[in-house]
């Protein structure tokens, strides 16, 4: 089957919004088709290539940045806070691995979210749940949450100048930042996708992956990723079968492409020692180059006492650490983590060693997200000593 920027439009679409105005979503989408690319094809090619380079073990993936970006949130502070943040978690990898981190942020573009309902329920009144700036409103009136295609404007507009001044922070230092999101809002997606060399690759960013409830068999999502020369990311939960898992690599790497795919684990701490020994097993035994990364965050959300989503760290350590030991025991290469971190000082999730573990008390001081919790400078550079550790223990096993 040939494959199109819009040959997606004939599968299955799982949490795309309903526009109330078809007209208008397709007027949104002949402006952007018009649009300049944010990224180019030859810095996607590159990430592919590092992508490569850590699936043989000789560099390490990086991935953080937030659950879900926000207009509201839009500040060159935000950008640098967060970009120093991987810096500096790079670094500790980096010293202690003898390894070349390669960074590549939830950023300029990471702003559609997947929702379990379509409806959200408040007191007796019921309106679109929110999905994201790029499609309605947070706020809980009708107005808001109206799914609207001008929304998508002024994503590519902070996309664009969170990118220029992700840039001109990177210029200073000599190794490139990569983008990333879940390619989730497809109409969007498909209006950027642009020709490179003999190919077709999504400008919005340098990777994308396909999120946890939208990598099942026939699914738009999948349909859409599986043209474009980008590197692409696959959520690993709960419920994938290594047959499925199979099947998927089948469609989006049919050429066995080193770099092109990674594999992001998001178990949970109570399930990872169950459920990715045989995803591991199944993908090293039909030889598939793949880069597993660990995503210690999704796998972990539980609900405090008070109401808040939270995730506590210490299940976030233990299952990052049990990513390890399990690579270790599978002899497969732990090529990287995922981590949903922003360099302000939130109280997100809970733990945290020294002397101000965020409680669940402390979760209503300064709880920020849009979506998921995240954690805060001082959780996501213990979390970034634990990979340092577990990497340089690796490095001498290797040298012993
Ligand atoms: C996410 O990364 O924010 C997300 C929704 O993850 P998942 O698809 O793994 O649930
Ligand atoms: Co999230």
């Amino acid at each position: 089957m040939t494959w199109a920027p819009e040959s997606w439009r004939a599968f299955e679409a799982r949490h795309l919004p309903t526009y109330d105005d078809p007209d208008a979503l397709a007027a949104a989408e002949r402006e952007l088709r018009a649009y300049p690319a944010l990224v180019n094809g030859a810095e996607a090619a590159a990430l592919k290539a590092a992508i490569a380079d850590a699936q043989a073990g000789r560099a390490f993936l990086l991935q953080g940045g937030d659950c879900a970006e926000s207009f509201a949130e839009f500040s060159p502070d935000n950008i640098a806070s967060t970009y120093r943040l991987m810096q500096l978690m790079g670094d500790a990898v980096a010293a202690a691995s003898g390894l070349p981190v390669i960074r590549l942020g939830r950023i300029a573009g990471q702003f559609a979210k997947p929702r379990s309902t379509d409806l959200e329920a408040k007191s007796g009144t019921a309106l679109p749940a929110y999905r994201g700036d790029i499609v309605n409103g947070i706020a809980f009136d009708a107005a808001a949450r109206r799914p609207d295609p001008e929304r998508m404007f002024r994503a590519y507009a902070q996309a664009s100048a969170t990118l220029a001044h992700l840039r001109t922070l990177s210029s200073a230092d000599d190794a490139p930042f990569y983008t990333s999101h879940e390619a989730l809002l497809l109409p969007f997606e498909e209006a950027l996708v642009r020709r490179s060399g003999p190919g077709s690759y999504a400008s919005s960013a340098h990777l994308l992956w396909i999120g946890h409830r939208t990598r099942f068999d026939g699914s738009a999502h999948v349909e859409f990723a599986r043209g474009l020369a980008n590197p692409l990311g696959i959520k690993c939960g709960p419920g994938l079968e290594p047959d499925a898992l199979l099947r998927l690599l089948d469609r989006l790497d049919p050429a066995r492409e080193p770099g092109r795919v990674t594999l992001i684990a998001r178990m949970g701490h109570a399930d990872i020692a169950a459920l990715l020994p045989p995803l591991m097993r199944a993908v090293r035994r039909e030889g598939r180059p793949v880069l597993w990364s660990c995503d210690p965050m999704h796998g972990n959300t539980v609900k405090a006492a008070n109401g808040y989503k939270t995730r506590p760290l210490g299940r976030i350590l233990a299952e990052t650490s049990d990513f390890f030991s399990i690579a270790r025991s599978e002899a497969v290469v732990p090529g990287g983590v995922h981590v949903e971190m922003t360099g302000r000082d939130v109280t997100e999730c809970t733990g945290g060693a020294g002397e101000a573990p965020v409680t669940e008390r402390d979760l209503g001081d300064r709880y920020h997200t849009h979506c998921d919790p995240r954690l805060n400078a001082r959780q996501a550079l213990e979390l970034a000593a634990l990979v340092a550790e577990r990497l340089a223990e690796a490095r001498r096993t290797r040298a012993a």
